[in-house]
């Protein structure tokens, strides 16, 4: 077996990176591979300090600590403590949610998440569950409707408890965060499944699905934990920290980025077309209900 410190010491590791992460995908896939430069395009944040995107990072970044996100997994950790819901009621309760941290975008999330699931459908037709990753991607902003400030919510994600990245973006606004230079906290190539990552939607529902009894499978639960995060799906940063499995599963979140940047553009869809077919998705992989874990002094859905 190759030395793993040889291995991801090589100057040519980014190479090697890339073609394990094409390997792992079917080659009709490879072919509808857009490139990363015009995915770019979708993702032009204002330096603008009044802008909403703006403030919203910046708060993330200096609150965003390892304190905070152990005790936001403790928080939620409650598995005796829930509501339960199904996907369309999901849907109904974040309609007009409109992500505070995304530039591109003034759409409600509902909209949102069924554009995103027909663009994953046009791109791997013959891959369902990865429709339904689409279609569910972001119903874990349901925290926000427990009260989450929307730093705790949205927004590019990022190891916690490791130096942050420049490759971050609003980099500069981490000046305040109490755990800048602080060192790491976990070993080389531990793999992300091992690291603390900023808390928001994609990690609650990573462990919401994880916890319920669901079929999808493991490269499904992946995308969903890691779609927000950029600086390693487009930048290729914190490799370091990165293990086979995350490399392995680079192609997913790339292909999957494609679908929920493009369809932010497209016309709204009229879903009464569509809406048979991600039911019956929703049967196959899903419980009827989904347990989505909350805080025991949740009392209330903020309004
Ligand atoms: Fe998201
Ligand atoms: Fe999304």
């Amino acid at each position: 077996m190759m030395n793993t410190k040889v291995f991801f010491s090589s100057s040519f590791f980014l190479l090697v990176f890339c073609s394990l992460s094409i390997i792992a995908l079917d080659l009709t896939v490879r072919n509808k591979l857009i490139l990363d430069a015009q995915i770019m395009r979708f993702r032009e944040y204002p330096q603008d300090e009044t802008s909403r995107v703006y403030q919203h990072y910046k708060n993330m970044h200096i609150h965003q600590t390892l304190d905070f996100v152990l005790s936001q997994k403790q928080k939620y950790s409650h598995f005796d403590s829930y509501l339960e819901l199904s996907v369309e009621e999901v849907f109904e309760l974040l309609g007009t949610f409109i992500d505070p941290s995304d530039p591109d975008v003034d759409i409600g999330n509902a909209i949102h998440n069924y554009q995103t699931a027909e663009h994953c459908r046009q791109l791997l037709p013959d891959v369902d569950w990865f429709h339904l990753v689409g279609l569910i991607h972001d119903i874990g902003k349901i925290i926000y409707l427990f009260g989450e400030p929307t730093w705790a919510v949205t927004g590019d994600t990022f190891p916690v408890g490791y130096p942050f990245s420049k490759k971050c973006i609003y980099y500069n606004l981490f000046k305040d965060n109490p755990d800048l230079g602080k060192g790491s906290i976990y070993s080389h190539h531990c793999g992300f499944d091992n690291v603390h990552f900023s808390w928001g939607h994609d990690e609650y529902l990573y462990h919401v699905l994880a916890n319920n009894n669901t079929s999808l499978p493991a490269e499904a639960l992946y995308t969903i934990r890691y779609h927000s995060f950029y600086p390693f799906h487009q930048e290729h940063a914190y490799l370091e920290l990165a293990n086979e499995k995350d490399l392995n599963m680079l192609g997913y979140l790339k292909l999957f980025n494609q679908c929920d940047l493009y369809s932010k553009h497209d016309d709204v869809i009229d879903y009464n077309d569509i809406k048979d077919y991600y039911s019956q998705l929703i049967r196959k992989y899903l419980p009827e209900k989904l347990r989505f874990f909350k805080p025991v002094t949740f009392k209330t859905i903020r309004q």
